[in-house]
């Protein structure tokens, strides 16, 4: 019995505390504040949301580095330089993105005679005329990233390093149409005509079909680039390039790195 009243004593005390509290609103529900997009009279604009301050950046998006993340140098000018360490890894990632991405339009080998194409789209130029073989890396960067003309900008699609990986693979391409003889194994020189001579009917009959890209095996003749500056986020061996089917690709990456936008 005793512990019965003393139950109900506690409760009928915590119920009154808690009805008290619950009366009293001089708390923070009361504090004067603002709700998003309401009109302020106390700023000159009458707004209440404030404009950003000049140079405001948001976290995580400095993007300081203007080569990597613009395809520009200090000056504004393209770079003719990549930002990032090209070896086969970043080529291979280029070729399976651009395949994706690219090909619908330029076609595999980047001729401009994609399946779109010749449905009826725009016409892109070959990516083997002089113009765009001179072009700096930059000015690829620049496309893919903003647009050109007809094309739209693939930045929402595609990642940074990726754009430049994708660079990296159409200067393959463009290298595999003006390469010379000198340029191709010895096994492969050996099936050349002798200057002068017609090709072998074997060879007309493979180069009337759709060409196929380069073989991943063989980019040892692929220009040295310079070595990624310390800190430039692009460094070799990014595992983003981990490729899953490639053994090889994924020897050479290291940790995942977080992916980054522009
Ligand atoms: C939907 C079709 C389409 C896709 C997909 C496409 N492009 Fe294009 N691209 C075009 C067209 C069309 C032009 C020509 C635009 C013009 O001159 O108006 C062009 C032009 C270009 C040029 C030449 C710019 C110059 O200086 O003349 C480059 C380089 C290029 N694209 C790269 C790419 C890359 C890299 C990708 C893949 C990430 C890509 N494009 C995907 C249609 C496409």
């Amino acid at each position: 019995m005793g512990l019965n009243v003393r139950f109900l004593s506690m409760t009928l005390l915590a119920g009154a505390t808690l009805a008290s509290v619950g009366c009293s609103r001089l708390d923070m529900q009361d504090q004067p504040k603002y709700k998003p997009q309401r009109p302020s009279e106390f700023f000159a604009d009458g707004r209440d949301g404030r404009p950003e301050l000049d140079g405001t950046i948001a976290r995580g998006e400095l993007n300081e580095d203007t080569a990597y993340y613009n395809g520009k140098d200090a000056t504004g000018k393209d770079i003719d330089t990549f930002p990032i360490a090209v070896d086969k890894a970043v080529i291979q990632r280029g070729h399976q993105r651009y395949d994706i991405y690219c090909a619908p339009c330029h076609g595999r080998l980047g001729n401009g005679m994609g399946m779109i194409v010749q449905r009826g789209f725009k016409q892109p130029p070959s990516y083997h005329i002089d113009r765009l073989r001179n072009a700096p890396v930059g000015h690829f960067f620049d496309v893919v990233t903003n647009g050109y003309g007809a094309m739209l900008n693939y930045s929402q699609q595609i990642q940074v390093r990726d754009r430049w990986a994708i660079v990296a693979y159409i200067r393959a391409l463009q290298y595999s149409q003006n390469a010379s003889a000198n340029d191709l194994p010895l096994e492969a020189r050996a099936k050349l005509p002798p200057a002068g001579q017609a090709m072998s009917s074997e060879m007309k009959d493979a180069m009337s079909h759709e060409p196929m890209a380069p073989a991943d095996a063989d980019f040892t003749n692929f220009p040295a680039q310079p070595a990624t500056p310390a800190g430039v986020p692009g460094a070799a061996g990014a595992g983003i390039y981990k490729s899953s089917n490639d053994a090889a690709a994924a020897k050479t990456a290291a940790t995942p790195k977080s992916p980054e936008k522009k």
